[in-house]
């Protein structure tokens, strides 16, 4: 049995995280800047595109998921938090999926979809502002729910490594230099 998840769904599982959280803060804070300006619009552009870049992240993560066994926890975990952990993984994942292509479809919807990094993407919807409005608010809403669980997950892992001592955190950061040579 591996003792740490393989390199590949370590890295994307961090880069991810990178673009889910940037993609949060970026939402979370735009307001601080005026309404119309130009910083509002990057940090607005800049959410879109932390967010497309997961959807483009999310077909080889789930590939590298549905082919990979998962590493035992060490001491081994109660029934009740594999299943609760087993659940929020799998929340985590349909969000990572459902927020950006209905982040694109509602703004496709209100006239204004994003390019990804200068490429057009498909044209999903024609435009159609009150679809569009209702699109954003399913958005928002679960753009809300996945902060929660993001925040829940952090501090589970953080729990388990700093708490519990066990292996939950070390097997997604990857066998230390001294270990791996
Ligand atoms: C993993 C990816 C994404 C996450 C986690 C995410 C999260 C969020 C959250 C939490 C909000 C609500 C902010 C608030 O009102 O408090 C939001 C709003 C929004 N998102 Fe996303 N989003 C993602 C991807 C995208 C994508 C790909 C697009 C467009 C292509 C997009 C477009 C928008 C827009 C237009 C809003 C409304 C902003 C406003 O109210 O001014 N999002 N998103
Ligand atoms: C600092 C931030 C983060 C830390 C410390 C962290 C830590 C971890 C750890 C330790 C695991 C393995 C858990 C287990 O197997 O029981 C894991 C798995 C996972 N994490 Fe994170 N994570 C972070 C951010 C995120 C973010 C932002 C997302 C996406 C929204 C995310 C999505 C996932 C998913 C879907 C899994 C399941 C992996 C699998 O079984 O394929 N993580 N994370």
């Amino acid at each position: 049995m591996p003792s740490h998840f393989r390199p590949w769904h370590r890295y994307l599982h961090w880069i991810t995280a990178i673009c889910v959280i940037s993609a949060l803060i970026l939402v979370e804070t735009h307001d601080f800047a005026p309404d119309g300006s130009a910083l509002h619009k990057d940090m607005m552009a800049a959410h879109m595109q932390f967010g497309l870049a997961v959807l483009l992240l999310f077909i080889p993560r789930l590939l590298l998921r549905v082919t990979s066994t998962k590493p035992p926890v060490e001491p081994p975990l109660p029934t009740w938090q594999k299943a609760l952990s087993g659940l929020t993984h799998l929340a985590l994942y349909g969000l990572m999926l459902a927020l950006p292509v209905l982040g694109l479809v509602a703004t496709q919807a209100l006239g204004h979809g994003p390019s990804l990094f200068g490429l057009p993407m498909p044209t999903l919807v024609t435009p159609d502002k009150s679809l569009g409005h209702t699109l954003i608010s399913l958005h928002r809403t679960l753009g809300n729910i996945i902060l929660w669980l993001v925040v829940l997950h952090v501090a589970a892992a953080l729990w388990h490594h700093f708490f519990r001592h066990d292996t939950t955190l070390r097997r997604m950061l990857g066998p230390r230099r001294k270990d791996a040579s």
